[in-house]
């Protein structure tokens, strides 16, 4: 197979986001927009990479320099010149294919771009041009095509009345073969309305040189929406959003209001698990099946097993176990990790914690730094007093031990298997297994009292 290469233009400061950050590092779907076009790229099997980066161009390489060739242009002169840039590194491919995209058109699908590159083997293109009919193309490159074809490429600024009726434009993405291509980006010039080097020139070298081009236009053309503002920014997420619900609902989970559901491009939910609405699902998150999660819950960078019960919860980097059953109103903080079975209940918040198989945290509770076994009942409104105002300190307790509602264990601690503690205790010391704990003041009931008092 002939190599393929890659160039994502990436350069543009992106004015119109008002953003301290490059455009491409804005999240679509829980992923800086750059990631979803490198994910594309490597789905299509192009081998290599290269990334155009401009403004602030070190924050983007921070994200994906491990991807991508990164190669700076300084200035911003116009597309044709973030390609000139590349020349160097393109210089290394004597043949096979150069795919073009802009880094900021993150709908567009690898079914897509591999469609393209097939149209441009069949016909044996130089270039290959991915078109899309727009219902309002103002600002966009139009295509102008003749009898035999398409002539050339006309940006907005640069269109006749005639052209700017045109309605098929120029989606920014391309394939090239890489000698026609290397040929030609030599020859641009900057003699246009902007003073820019437009890549699209190249196209009209081509066609003068009688070099076949083709175009694939787009069967659904929102894939080509690019980003300017943060509009379409939310507009975008909201097309992608719409895609991943789909993909689930269509691979078994049902979603009982996909309109307020959001799920982030790397999360993985198992068949038959329910979705209700108001349900979050963030980073790297994957849910089992047959759940049940929501209303009105968040879950972060956590992983949940199979037949797990969330309602109303927020979790943040917790792991949940086989048969939970979490909230409402439950907060597992990172480090929470719960066994087989659990429970935690209304108003729980865990944190840096493993709960054994079976034990239950049912109400008004807070467990933090701690170690607790199997089958342990935790009383409501039990609180670990973990720290001491310099350091966390852990609680530990035994299997089978059952903790009286309102206890405050003081940290350090070990509560043994078995043990029990009285309801209002403050434990300050270990209790050994199969002991009784009560650290209580003793109640004294005064006879008569309130005839007295009279
Ligand atoms: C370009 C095309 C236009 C097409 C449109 C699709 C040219 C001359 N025109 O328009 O036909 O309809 O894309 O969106 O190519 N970039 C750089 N360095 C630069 C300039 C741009 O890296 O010096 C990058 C931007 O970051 C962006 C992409 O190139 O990712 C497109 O730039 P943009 O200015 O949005 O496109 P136009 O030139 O307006
Ligand atoms: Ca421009």
């Amino acid at each position: 197979m002939k190599p393929s290469v890659a160039v994502v233009l990436a350069a543009g400061m992106g004015t119109r986001m008002k953003s301290k950050i490059p455009k491409v590092l804005h999240n679509i779907a829980g992923l800086p927009m750059i990631k979803h076009i490198i994910n594309i790229l490597k789905k299509t099997g192009v081998q290599d990479i290269i990334l155009i980066v401009g403004y602030k161009g070190d924050l983007v390489e921070k994200v994906v320099g491990e991807d991508c060739r990164i190669v700076y242009q300084k200035e911003q002169l116009g597309t044709g010149h973030a390609l000139l840039q590349a020349l160097p590194e393109l210089q290394r491919y004597s043949e096979g294919d150069c795919l073009v995209l802009c880094g900021d058109t993150p709908l567009l699908t690898d079914e897509t771009l591999i469609e393209l590159k097939e149209r441009h083997h069949v016909t044996e293109a130089h270039a290959t041009i991915l078109t899309a009919e727009l219902p309002d193309p103002l600002g966009y490159g139009r295509i102008i095509k003749g009898q035999q074809g398409i002539e050339k490429i006309v940006e907005e600024k640069d269109a006749n009345p005639e052209e700017k009726a045109v309605k098929e434009i120029n989606t920014g993405t391309y394939c090239f073969k890489i000698e026609s291509l290397i040929k030609n980006l030599n020859r641009l010039t900057a003699a246009n309305a902007q003073g820019e080097y437009y890549l699209t020139d190249v196209i009209k070298y081509l066609v003068d040189d009688n070099k076949c081009v083709e175009t694939l236009l787009l069967k659904d053309y929102k894939e080509a929406m690019g980003i300017n503002n943060r509009v379409q920014l939310a507009e975008t997420n909201l097309l992608f959003r719409q895609r991943i619900v789909e993909q689930h609902m269509l691979a078994g989970v049902t979603i009982i209001d996909p309109t307020s559901v959001y799920i982030d491009s790397r999360v993985e939910i198992g068949i038959d698990t329910v979705l209700y609405p108001g349900v979050i699902l963030e980073g790297k998150t994957t849910i089992g099946e047959n759940c049940v999660i929501g209303p009105d819950t968040r879950i972060v960078d956590s992983s949940v097993a199979d037949d797990v019960t969330i309602n109303n919860s927020y979790l943040l980097e917790a792991q949940v176990g086989n048969a939970c059953k979490i909230g409402p109103y439950s907060y597992l903080r990172p480090g929470t990790e719960l066994a087989e079975g659990v429970k935690v209940g209304d108003f729980v918040e865990v944190k840096k914690s493993y709960v054994g198989e079976g034990s239950k945290i049912p109400h008004l509770s807070y467990v933090g730094d701690s170690k607790i076994g199997k089958g342990v009942n935790i009383g409501a409104g039990t609180i670990t007093c973990n720290y001491d105002g310099t350091h966390k300190h852990p609680t530990i307790i035994g299997d089978g031990a059952f903790v009286g509602s309102n206890t405050n264990l003081v940290a350090p601690i070990k509560v043994g298997e078995g043990a029990y503690i009285g309801a209002g205790s403050t434990v300050t010391k270990d209790i050994p297994s199969g002991a009784l704990a009560v650290a209580r003041g003793r109640q004294k009931n005064i006879d008569d009292w309130i005839n007295h008092k009279k």
